[in-house]
């Protein structure tokens, strides 16, 4: 199993109940000593074979990089997570362009490649993209960001019909607030949306538990959570425009705020 993004958060999460059940790994995300303390913590513990690479995915030489490795050391994996992702929040025109072109790069490009690049290698093998359930609101302050989770939640979508009968299971994954390094990677420094964040986060390891086995059994949309998945089920009732305007009267105050 390959999992991007498997240094902290959810990514790390996943690894670790994997390992738990005897799955081995490739871990990728950019900070190597981490992801090799992890892989000597996985390998004492549930004595399962793990490698790491590191790579920057939000660069257009990341896929390569990742591939080529796969191919050099001749593990391809039967499993492959898109987690690493990151989010980007504030009014639009003060974000960067350095940062809102890492950003459409990592969320969208590096994982639309990979799934092109490792697809096709896969016998009956499982794609999980991640997204979030702000893929399914035009969230303003949000704006890049939610619509490249838009993309990943129809990409997937499209691709589970396109592979369905090759045998190759293209999964999407759609969790709400979850409490890892997201909302500081995502430069939100509102000391008070940091608490409300928190307080309504998940704990990665539940979720990495609630997940797993639903990757497993091929169900093509995963939320995080039962609260999740009703979530989800509201969100569907509402009309766009709505979800839309509901998510700038909470955001707005935040944003205006933000350092
Ligand atoms: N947290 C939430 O509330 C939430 C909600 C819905 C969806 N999600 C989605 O869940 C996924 C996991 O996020 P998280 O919440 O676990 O965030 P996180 O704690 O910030 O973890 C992000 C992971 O991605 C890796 N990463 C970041 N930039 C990268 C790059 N350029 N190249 C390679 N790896 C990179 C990071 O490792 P390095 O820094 O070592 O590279 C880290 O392991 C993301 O796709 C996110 O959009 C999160």
């Amino acid at each position: 199993m390959l999992i991007t993004g498997s240094s902290q958060g959810l990514g790390k999460a996943l690894a670790f109940e994997c390992a738990k059940r005897g799955l081995s790994l490739v871990l990728a995300a950019r900070r190597k000593e981490i992801l090799d303390e992890m892989a000597h913590s996985l390998r004492e513990t549930y004595q399962v074979d793990v490698h790491t690479i590191a790579v920057d995915l939000s660069k257009p030489e990341g896929v390569d990089t990742l591939w080529q490795w796969c191919k050099r050391e001749q593990l391809w994996p039967d499993i492959l997570i898109n987690n690493a992702g990151r989010g980007l929040f504030g009014c639009f025109e003060h974000q960067s362009e350095m940062d809102i072109h890492h950003l459409l790069y990592l969320n969208i490009e590096a994982l639309t490649l990979l799934c092109h690049r490792f697809g096709p290698k896969m016998q009956q093998g499982i794609i999980v993209n991640v997204s979030s359930l702000v893929g399914m609101i035009p969230t303003p302050y949000f704006s890049v960001y939610s619509a490249t989770k838009s993309y990943v939640l129809h990409f997937s979508r499209a691709l589970f019909r396109e592979w369905k009968h090759k045998g190759i299971t293209v999964i999407c994954l759609l969790p709400g607030y979850m409490r890892t390094g997201f909302d500081t990677g995502a430069g939100i420094g509102n000391e008070r949306y940091l608490k409300i964040s928190a307080s309504l986060g998940l704990e990665v390891e539940k979720v990495a538990s609630y997940v797993l086995p639903r990757i497993l059994k091929r169900k093509p949309i995963i939320y995080a959570s039962s609260g999740n998945s009703f979530l989800a089920f509201l969100l569907g009732l509402v009309p766009a425009g709505w979800r839309s305007g509901i998510a700038k009267l909470f955001l707005k105050p935040f944003a205006e705020q933000n350092p």
